[in-house]
């Protein structure tokens, strides 16, 4: 098969009917777990899977006033109609902020209706600039996502030092494509 077909044959025949989001768990602007998140989404479209990726900047701006606790938020709602209930798979990836995973993206949990979930399988990636990967808020994650009846992959990739790893424009560095790479790969076959 030469390679222009391999393409084609790829995007044609290896649609598995799953959807997956990519979350960026940050409105941090110029964020690197976003250039984290971005790698992922494009690893995994070259895997032939379909892909969105939500950035938590993207939220509306108040929706911790206007979207929790049986508040009604039109746009907050689509957002999880589209990125949340109707995904088959998460890939959630936090940067580490004072020691664990980020307040926004708590924030933005806090406002999922239980009920809506359908036990999807979800993947984990902790963003830091020190040497821990974030590996507590993967661990809190964890938890929650537990809490939630999710299914978490157990292979939960830490990325440390990660300005050292590309920069706001996207990842450069070998190794961690290959930890990611292999990650997704399992990922998808979960
Ligand atoms: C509020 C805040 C708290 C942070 N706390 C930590 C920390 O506890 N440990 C760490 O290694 N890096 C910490 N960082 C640095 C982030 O890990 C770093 O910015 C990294 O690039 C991932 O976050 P980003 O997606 O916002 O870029 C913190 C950054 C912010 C903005």
């Amino acid at each position: 098969m030469n390679q222009q077909f391999r393409v084609i044959f790829k995007q044609n025949f290896v649609d598995n009917g799953i959807m997956v989001t990519v979350i960026s768990g940050t409105n941090r602007k110029g964020s690197m777990t976003l250039q984290v998140a971005l790698l992922c989404a494009k690893i995994l479209k070259e895997k032939g899977e379909e892909v969105k990726v939500l950035d938590l900047f993207d939220l509306p701006h108040d929706f911790v006033f206007s979207a929790l606790y049986g508040n009604k938020n039109a746009a907050f709602d689509s957002i999880l109609d589209e990125y949340i209930y109707a995904a088959d798979k998460l890939v959630v990836l936090s940067p580490e902020y004072n020691g664990g995973f980020s307040g926004v993206l708590k924030a933005f949990i806090d406002g999922w209706n239980p009920r809506m979930l359908r036990n999807q399988k979800i993947a984990l990636v902790g963003v830091a600039s020190g040497r821990s990967g974030n590996l507590r808020g993967l661990d809190y994650m964890t938890n929650v996502f537990h809490y939630l009846r999710l299914h978490v992959y157990p292979d939960k990739v830490p990325v440390s030092a990660v300005h050292t790893l590309g920069s706001d424009e996207g990842i450069h560095d070998a190794s961690t494509k290959k930890v990611l790479d292999n990650m997704l790969s399992g990922f998808v076959a979960y």
